[in-house]
């Protein structure tokens, strides 16, 4: 078991084919509490089901802490709006990793490292040429990140460990942007030291080497926030992912590139994607949003209102609040009028007074008015996933360290409960 500040308060009593058995309950620093079922097998026999996991809790963490009821999101103890008003991405990259904000002279050299360590192995862009241009840039990051263990070998925890986030850290937005510009087939740009880690990435995606190109201070704002505000989730599907391959003690590497696959997923991070797509489906459809909030409710449409509904938020998700505000601000600022912001705004009033949506306690979450925002920045849809894997990457970090050095870690293996056929035997293929 991972040993973080948690109390053991009470004993929970479970009365199981007659018998009674007493289990310790685990309170944590904010008061949540977890049945500890550990030993529930051993003694009882019987192990727990639990669809989707939705009621279990696989580890102990110090990382993250969220109350879905209340709409609360805090990193390392630090409210998500405190950070998204005062911090910068490299600052909460350092936080989520390290567990502290970084004094100037840590931030400077932090900094310096990976500015140091963003370029790329001349033979990895290679593997970028052979992909076809209409490839998914979520499968190329993912490649490209596991490849990463071949030039940067792990062979010893301790000693490696630090070196390789450093590198992962720089190297993704390089990676990112080069399989961007590998798909509408410019040249490569190169990572520039004297550039915010913001501002780099998104030289690399946009500047060509025949025009002078100058990052704008509202673009590297708006995307230093998105950065910030998908930093960590605690236990999502992709967090957990990068744990369950991180707990067989696979390298660093291999365990994110498993995390940005289930990161690509339409009900995870590929949901920013699908929110507009959605939206753009409702424009040319004549905008009739109403339309589809019907379709939404109707369960034999199969139509889903992307970009709404959480596991964890049933009030309010509060990056999705801070996101909304941002939005028409940064439009404002690039002076982008999207008739899809109007559409978005209009499915959010009206969902938020239906029936159907108050009762299964469905609100905007994050992916919601994301996309519009990458789109104004001129960040293309199919790159909108990829954004979120950059954001999230110090998260995944952090809690693929924490599970490794946890005193105790054990790999990952759920169980199950069988319901296929009983033994039978063999049937000779002349008599099937
Ligand atoms: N549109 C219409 N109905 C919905 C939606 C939706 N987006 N989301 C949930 N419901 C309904 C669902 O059909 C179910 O209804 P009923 O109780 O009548 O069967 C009820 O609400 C509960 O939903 P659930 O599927 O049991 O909820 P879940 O916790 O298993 O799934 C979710 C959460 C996010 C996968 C789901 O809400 C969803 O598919 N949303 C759309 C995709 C999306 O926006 N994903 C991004 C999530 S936030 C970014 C991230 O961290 O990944």
């Amino acid at each position: 078991m991972e040993t973080t500040k948690t109390t053991l308060t009470e004993i929970a009593t479970l009365t199981f084919k007659g018998k009674e058995y007493e289990l310790p309950v685990t309170t944590g620093t904010e008061g949540e509490t977890g049945i500890d079922i550990s030993k529930l097998r051993n003694i009882t026999g019987g192990i727990t089901l639990d669809s989707g996991y939705a009621n279990t809790g696989s580890c102990q963490s110090a990382i993250t802490f969220i109350d879905g009821e209340k709409g609360i999101l805090r990193y390392r103890g630090y409210p998500i709006e405190e950070l998204a008003a005062k911090s910068n991405f490299v600052e909460v990259c350092y936080l989520l990793i390290f567990g502290y904000l970084p004094n100037q002279s840590v931030l400077d050299d932090f900094k310096d490292k990976l500015a140091h360590h963003s370029l790329i192995h001349e033979d990895m862009k290679k593997f970028f040429e052979g992909y076809s241009a209409n490839a998914h840039p979520m499968g190329i990051l993912s490649s490209m990140v596991n490849s990463l263990s071949a030039y940067y070998p792990e062979h010893d925890y301790k000693a490696d460990v630090e070196l390789n986030i450093i590198r992962l850290l720089a190297k993704l937005k390089t990676i990112a942007a080069f399989s961007y510009k590998k798909s509408i087939g410019q040249p490569y740009i190169y990572p520039k030291d004297d550039l915010s880690f913001t501002a780099d990435l998104l030289n690399m995606m946009f500047a060509v080497p025949s025009e002078p190109y100058k990052v704008s201070k509202s673009v590297i704002d708006a995307l230093d926030l998105l950065l910030i505000l998908h930093a960590d989730h605690e236990q999502n599907c992709s967090t957990s992912t990068v744990r369950m391959v991180g707990s067989s003690e696979a390298n660093l590497f291999a365990s994110i590139s498993a995390g940005i696959c289930a990161l690509w997923g339409p009900l995870h991070g590929g949901a920013n994607q699908k929110v507009i797509t959605m939206l753009e489906k409702i424009l040319g459809d004549g905008g009739d949003y109403k339309k589809y909030i019907g379709l939404a409710k109707d369960k034999e449409s199969k139509f889903k209102m992307m970009g709404f509904g959480h596991r964890v938020y049933k009030n309010f998700d509060p990056r999705a609040t801070i996101l909304k505000e941002a939005a028409d601000r940064v439009l404002k600022e690039l002076g982008v009028n999207d008739p899809l912001l109007d559409i978005a705004k209009n499915l959010e009033e009206i969902a938020l007074k239906d029936e159907f949506f108050v009762e299964r306690k469905l609100y905007p979450n994050v992916d919601f008015y994301s996309g519009i925002i990458y789109r104004a920045m001129g960040i293309p849809t199919n790159m909108f996933t990829v954004m979120f894997a950059l954001g999230r990457l110090p998260g995944w970090i952090a809690q693929w360290k924490e599970m490794r050095e946890a005193p105790g870690a054990r790999i990952y293996r759920p169980r199950q409960i069988y319901i296929g056929e009983q033994r039978r035997p063999y049937v000779p293929i002349d008599e099937r």
